[in-house]
């Protein structure tokens, strides 16, 4: 372990780990649906509501300003934190959802003839599935399919084929949240370019765990929420390359995304503003930039190796609990260790282990084309953040078996 990354240090600066449920310690491992806020964070959101609150863009007076500052200083601080060279690239939204959907009606569709593709994988979340598939109704567009491998990869062969003429976009996954899956989401952008095909990403679970650049990635849009990276819930980012944004007409109409609004004519604001109707989420900016600079304080090496050693230890621990088997196995994985245990509904191991204080997702995780890709209906799925630790799975384990004990 990195000498600068304290773990104990690390769990104090997140209030909400120091609590019991059902008279046991919490063990917080449901880290891919949402994280834990730092104090930073809190304090950020509680310190603008004190001091500074206020609209923005629109006052003269000092509150309004310092808030507009904060707010366009926490689009920087996003636009560092992942490597993009322009702050007119980042568009703040409500959550990866809301990201994809912007992609999908204002770049996507103007392009769309009937006939035309759009391709996404087998592990997609619903978030960058309905989206294409809303287009889908009202374009004649087509939805095809990448296929993985029972490992949980991606078939990069089958991918290759499925890049033609008509394939207008790549939707991709970059960490799945029910596998766990790191797809090699720079060689399937290269890919896709060599074709011309602007690929968009799902940053949605990578976003916490792998040092992102989306200059390095040269993909053409990333989408991520705030609450995934310890920041709060109701924002998020759309990274998108100045071209692509340029060309889009507005996602919706409204207040602050106008130049000039007459009868006759409205003149729409430049980018990222065009994307931005109404008042936006301000504090929500403020917590999602201090999010980013508490972990960029941490390290993102030092949570990557920390993390790391977690999944590993998870996963070779949880395949000794008699009769657990793990879904998905893929080459590169992060977050997230799914599986079911032999007769016992996942619904059912996940209400025991809440009863122990451990806290799991049970259920599809919103990817329920991938569920039915392995047969299934539900899986158990413990998720990891930079504050869990070995003891952690020890307690899952603990909890395992008095699930089957329940059962026996
Ligand atoms: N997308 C979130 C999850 O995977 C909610 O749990």
């Amino acid at each position: 372990m990195s000498a600068a990354f304290d773990l104990e240090a690390i769990r104090r600066d997140f209030p909400a780990l120091d609590q019991q449920v059902h008279g046991r310690d919490l063990v917080y491992l449901d880290n891919a649906a949402t994280t834990q806020k730092p104090r930073a964070v809190i304090d950020a959101v509680r310190n603008f509501y004190e001091r500074d609150c206020s609209n923005v863009h629109r006052g003269v007076h000092a509150l309004s300003q310092r808030a507009t500052v904060a707010y366009e200083s926490s689009r920087t601080t996003i636009r560092k934190h992942i490597g993009a060279h322009d702050s007119r690239e980042i568009v703040f939204t409500r959550s990866t959802t809301e990201a994809i959907n912007l992609v999908a009606a204002s770049f996507l569709r103007p392009r769309l003839q009937p006939g035309d593709e759009i391709l996404i994988s087998e592990m997609e979340h619903h978030s960058n599935i309905v989206p294409w598939q809303l287009l889908r109704e009202s374009t004649g567009a087509v939805l095809r399919i990448i296929p993985i491998s029972d490992e949980g990869n991606i078939d990069l062969d089958a991918y290759q084929g499925l890049l033609g003429p008509k394939t207008r976009l790549v939707g991709i996954v970059h960490v799945s949240n029910a596998l766990g899956t790191v797809n090699p989401i720079k060689e399937m952008i290269a890919m896709a370019h060599e074709k011309d095909i602007p690929v968009l990403v799902d940053g949605a679970q990578a976003i916490s765990h792998l040092d992102v650049d989306v200059v390095d990635l040269d993909c053409d849009f990333y989408a991520f929420s705030a609450h995934k990276v310890y920041g709060p819930s109701g924002i998020g980012a759309l990274y998108g390359k100045r071209k692509h944004l340029l060309e889009m007409p507005p996602f919706q109409g409204g207040g602050d995304m106008i130049l000039s609004v007459r009868f006759e004519e409205t003149i729409f604001n430049e980018p990222p503003h065009r994307f931005e109707a109404g008042t936006p989420n301000i504090e929500g900016a403020l917590g999602m930039a201090t999010a980013l600079e508490y972990i960029d304080g941490v390290g993102l090496e030092a949570i990557r190796k920390h993390e790391e050693r977690l999944m590993k230890e998870a996963s070779l621990r949880l395949p000794e609990v008699p009769g657990l088997r793990l879904i998905g196995q893929a080459r590169q994985r992060a977050g997230a260790i799914s599986f079911v245990l032999n007769g016992i509904h996942p619904h059912d191991v996940g209400t025991i282990l809440d009863q122990e204080g451990v806290a799991v997702r049970a259920g599809h995780h919103c990817a329920q084309p991938v569920m039915q890709r392995y047969g299934l209906s539900a899986t158990v799925r413990a998720s990891f953040g930079l504050y869990n630790r070995e003891e952690d799975i020890d307690a899952l384990i603990r909890g395992l078996e008095s699930v089957r004990e329940v059962f026996a």
